[in-house]
């Protein structure tokens, strides 16, 4: 059985520790994933109206979601972090959390959802992913995050 529930304080260790487990994210990244989590909690100004929601099944916790609304824009939101389980992937999973997400998106009069990711060979899978769940590639940012490591930006209406 699985259920989406909504952050809680409880979950943001365990979370960390699972997209650690996913051997995608520098230590660096990590930590800005604790901050994260614990502004979309204590509700930051800069990005009110964000959300995380937490993927459980069998009692524990699968992946997670963050989004928040782009300030400034009129409906544009982004997908900040999705991660799904390194043990649980390519079933589904990630899929049905950015449904999810959309779908509240929606609900709150959004527009469009963006999402950013490297354009690096190693995050070549992620960037498929995105393809395959109907986000279209707006853009590269050359060399954005370090030297030989794009910014790719998708896209998709909602
Ligand atoms: C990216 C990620 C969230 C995707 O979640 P997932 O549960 O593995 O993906 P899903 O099983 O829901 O895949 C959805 C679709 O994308 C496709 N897809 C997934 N991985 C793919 C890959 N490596 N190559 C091609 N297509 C892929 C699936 O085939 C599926 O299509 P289908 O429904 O027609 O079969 C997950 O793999 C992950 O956590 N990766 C590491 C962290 C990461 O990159 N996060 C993204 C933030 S930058």
């Amino acid at each position: 059985m699985s259920q989406l529930l909504p952050l809680t304080r409880d979950d943001i260790r365990p979370l960390v520790a699972l997209s650690d487990g996913t051997g995608f994210f520098k230590p660096l990244e990590l930590e800005a994933l604790d901050e994260v989590l614990t502004d979309c909690l204590d509700s930051a100004d800069d990005l009110a109206g964000q959300e995380a929601w937490v993927l459980w099944e069998e009692g524990r916790r699968a992946g997670f979601v963050h989004y928040a609304p782009a300030p400034m824009t009129v409906g544009t939101w982004h997908v900040y972090w999705l991660v799904v389980d390194a043990s649980l992937q390519g079933r589904g999973r990630g899929r049905a959390l950015m449904d999810w997400a959309e779908q509240r998106v929606k609900g709150k009069a959004g527009r469009a959802m963006f999402v950013e990711t490297s354009g690096t060979e190693r995050y070549l899978p992620t960037r498929r992913f995105y393809e395959k769940i109907g986000y279209e590639q707006q853009g590269v940012l050359r060399e954005f995050y370090a030297p030989g490591d794009d910014m790719v930006v998708y896209r998709k209406g909602l």
